[in-house]
């Protein structure tokens, strides 16, 4: 078991395009005795991201990279994470693809968290489309991120029951609550092959 002081710790960059409920908890997270990870970097393909607001209020380095062309932003983004040290990526809303080209470069380092019960409903609206199938259950998943969409190796998942009164909003809601434990049980459970 490797020893945890502020050095050893693996340094890690998150990934946000909104509200940044993830990231927040992560940040807690990491300032839990004998958390493996250390929040270093918080990367955003907008300015418009609420949750860039953790930058100023945990005091953690923030990049704001434009998409507009997707090789030219990979660039920089590898560059701003080997000037950081960065070895571990979580994605957390983030709302771009990554190309192969990049994941390649940090394989096995990269986890995403996904709102639905994976394989089942990938990409984006997946409470209201398990709504509309009459679903019984859903739930989240914590994934490894490969080149294909919310594909990689499933890390963890927690399921909940979906109720009749439920809208996409109320499920999102009590989804987002079980990703708030999922994402750092499931960092725990991989961190010794970090
Ligand atoms: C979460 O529901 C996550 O599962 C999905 O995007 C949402 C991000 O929420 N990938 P937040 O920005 O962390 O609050």
């Amino acid at each position: 078991m490797k020893k945890l002081t502020g050095l050893s710790k693996i340094k890690t960059a998150v990934f946000i395009s909104g509200k940044g409920s993830n990231l927040k908890n992560l940040i807690q997270f990491s300032k839990t005795k004998g958390c493996p990870i250390s929040i270093n970097l918080i990367v955003s393909n907008t300015k418009n991201a609420k949750g860039l607001s953790y930058s100023n209020r945990y005091n953690i380095k923030k990049k704001i990279i434009n998409f507009k062309h997707n090789k030219i932003a990979e660039k920089k983004i590898l560059s701003i994470l080997r000037i950081n040290n960065i070895n571990f990526i979580c994605l957390a809303g983030f709302m771009k693809i990554l190309s192969k080209n990049f994941i390649k470069k940090f394989n096995g380092k990269i986890v995403n968290i996904h709102p639905s019960l994976l394989p089942k409903y990938k990409g984006l609206n997946t409470h209201e489309r398990a709504i509309d199938n009459n679903e019984k259950f859903s739930g989240c998943t914590v994934h490894y991120v490969t080149s294909k969409l919310d594909s990689g190796k499933i890390i963890m998942q927690k399921k909940i029951k979906i109720r009749k009164k439920d809208t996409p909003i109320t499920l999102a809601k009590r989804i987002q609550k079980k990703e708030h434990l999922l994402y750092p049980a499931s960092i725990l459970k991989i961190s010794t092959n970090l």
